[in-house]
């Protein structure tokens, strides 16, 4: 059983594929707990395999074998429409490419998860606004996607992640589309959010990015080593 203070808790974890008459093993075994407020990197090269444990730890995929906890209920007993509303409600996804919908503007953008939450349209629109207060884009709440910076994209996109205060909020590559300056400021918001108390797992080939958090794991042609 998964401890307590464990968030996520996977043991031996594989993902495996098919591939013709030859069976790839993606994922070799990977053991890794994290606790509430953490922030760990996930740090590795291409096709070590970071989307493929994003993907298991975001229940969007699930592994071949092992066992995967969150917020202390096994994934395996669940099946897909519990999957998706413990998708909604434990994580807040950020990825590379920011994702944003181009016809919403950024307030409307942030509204989204709460939506599929059901909330009401005035405590959408309050709860979004204070979202985008927080990652410093009061002023730009009415700007579409394309009129905004990738920085602020990005910023966006981790307001939407944080509106519905998911467990953790798991980022892939955050930076990557970004330059070095702008990829900093983003970091200084990770930062921010870990002293407010946030669980973050970031997933990053970087290694200025991975410093960080406060606990790097490394990810080698599907295993996991600490530190
Ligand atoms: N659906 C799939 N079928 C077969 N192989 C797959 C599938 N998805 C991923 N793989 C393989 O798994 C390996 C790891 O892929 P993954 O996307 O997890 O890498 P990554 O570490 O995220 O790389 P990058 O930094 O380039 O994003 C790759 O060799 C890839 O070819
Ligand atoms: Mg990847």
């Amino acid at each position: 059983m998964a401890k307590e203070a464990e968030i996520l808790t996977m043991r031996g974890i594989v993902k495996s594929y098919q591939m013709g008459d030859e069976l790839q093993v993606i994922l070799k075994g990977i053991n890794l707990s994290v606790q509430r407020g953490e922030f760990i990197s996930i740090l590795g090269p291409s096709g070590s395999g970071k989307s493929t444990m994003m993907n298991i730890i975001g229940c969007l995929d699930s592994p071949s074998d092992g066992e995967y906890w969150l917020s202390g209920k096994r994934i395996a007993d669940m099946n897909d429409k519990e999957l998706a509303k413990i998708r909604g409600r434990e994580i807040g996804f950020v990825f590379q490419q920011f994702q944003l919908l181009p016809r919403l503007t950024a307030v409307q953008n942030v509204e989204l998860p709460l939506i599929y939450a059901g909330v009401s349209q005035a405590e959408r629109n309050k709860k979004a606004l204070e979202m985008l207060d927080r990652v410093g884009l009061t002023n730009k709440i009415r700007n579409y996607p394309n009129q905004l910076s990738g920085g602020q994209q990005q910023r966006v996109a981790i307001a939407r992640a944080l509106v519905n205060n998911p467990t953790i909020l798991l980022a892939d590559e955050p930076t990557g589309a970004l330059d070095q300056n702008t990829g900093e400021q983003v970091m200084g918001l990770f930062r921010e959010l870990h002293a407010e108390g946030r669980t973050i797992v970031m997933i990053t080939h970087d290694h200025n990015i991975a410093k960080n958090a406060s606990r790097i794991v490394q990810i080698l042609d599907g295993n996991l080593t600490e530190g």
